[in-house]
């Protein structure tokens, strides 16, 4: 097969060539478009990842592709309908971070809770006093977790090692899950009362918009914890920060922050398409850098190497069960 990858990095192309030896294997740092096309157009494969427009022009260019594989879990950036039209398969990465995710989310958890980003600060600087760094244990304490979804779960998982009382609220009830995994859910309100640590892993949409804003904040146990690695708008800023100012608060943990609505997908951020200064900006402007008692990670959670070997592995499943012709589990339908 002629396979033809496109915005991929070093390391992933030697790693490519490594797992599809038997195949003809063509590789561009940048995108696929109208330029790009001109060498390629006789493959039977492309691989590509959000910067790559597949639309009708494009694929009315190659002259027996059988399939797209992104390597995203996202797949607005290709034109569905069309390539359904041409019989050419489309494959995605359905999930990849879930362990890696809850595991930053105890990352923030714990910096918090054991006061370890001022710890840092001040033995960087030869001093080794304890004041103002007195934290608090886990065990014992209520997690309230939003969202059970793959993450949700997975910080549940772990939140048993630290013998910490999980209860959950979600529009979907598991109760095998929450047998499982010792969990109770409660509802939203009752989960907002009674957690000393709040954290997030539902989607982002037009329900969930300010899913914690400034009427419901003020239901929050005086001194509880918000961890946020979901999304940013599921967050009212404005409320976080007065809670924040008045000590309603103890203290939060954001992996994400409201204006971040560019980003589609977490795989974004390591691209060189990427306009990273936005984020810049929007961390150095942000209120919330002034509370000693917050830590903002640069929507960072996703981004382990193990998570990213999973979608470069999970790439090369797709292709080889096209080859194969297997049944295969992550064809965009
Ligand atoms: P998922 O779809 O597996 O789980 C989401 C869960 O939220 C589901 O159980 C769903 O029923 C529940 N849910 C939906 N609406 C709800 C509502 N209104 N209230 C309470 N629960 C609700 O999603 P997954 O994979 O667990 O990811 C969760 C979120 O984490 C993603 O939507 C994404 O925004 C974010 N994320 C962040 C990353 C990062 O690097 N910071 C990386 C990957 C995902």
């Amino acid at each position: 097969m002629k396979i033809a990858f496109f915005e991929v990095e070093e390391w992933e192309e030697t790693y490519l060539k490594e797992k599809l030896k038997k195949h003809d294997l063509i590789f561009f740092k940048d995108e696929l478009n109208k330029k790009t096309i001109e060498n390629i157009k006789d493959v039977d494969i492309v691989s590509v990842f959000i910067y790559s427009k597949i639309n009708k022009q494009i694929l009315n260019k190659f002259e027996k592709l059988k399939a797209v594989v992104t390597r995203s879990t996202g797949f607005d950036h290709i034109d569905i309908k069309e390539c359904k039209k041409k019989k050419i398969f489309v494959f995605n990465v359905p999930n990849y971070g879930e362990n890696t995710v809850a595991e930053h989310t105890f990352a923030l958890i714990l910096a918090l809770s054991r006061r370890i980003h001022k710890s840092y600060e001040r033995t960087i600087r030869g001093d080794f006093s304890l004041e103002n760094l007195r934290g608090f244990d886990l065990k014992g304490k209520t997690l309230g977790i939003i969202g059970l979804g793959h993450i949700g779960r997975h910080v549940a998982r772990i939140a048993r090692g630290f013998e910490i009382k999980v209860i959950a609220y979600d529009i979907k009830k598991d109760y095998k899950l929450a047998k499982k995994l010792g969990f109770k859910y409660t509802n939203f309100n009752n989960l907002l009362k009674n957690s000393d640590i709040i954290t997030l892993h539902c989607p982002y949409n037009k329900k969930t918009y300010h899913l914690i804003n400034s009427k419901n904040i003020k239901l929050i146990k005086k001194g509880a914890y918000l961890i946020n690695t979901a999304r940013g708008g599921n967050v009212e800023t404005k409320a976080l920060v007065r809670a924040l100012a008045k000590g309603d608060l103890g203290g939060a943990g954001l992996d994400v922050l409201e204006e971040e609505s560019i980003i589609k997908e977490e795989v974004q951020l390591l691209s060189k398409n990427f306009p990273k200064e936005n984020l810049q900006n929007l961390l150095e402007n942000h209120l919330l850098l002034t509370f000693d008692n917050v830590i903002i990670t640069p929507h960072n959670a996703f981004n382990s190497k193990e998570a990213l070997q999973r979608i470069l592995d999970t790439t090369i499943e797709n292709i080889q069960c096209l080859i194969k012709k297997k049944k295969c589990s992550n064809i965009v339908k």
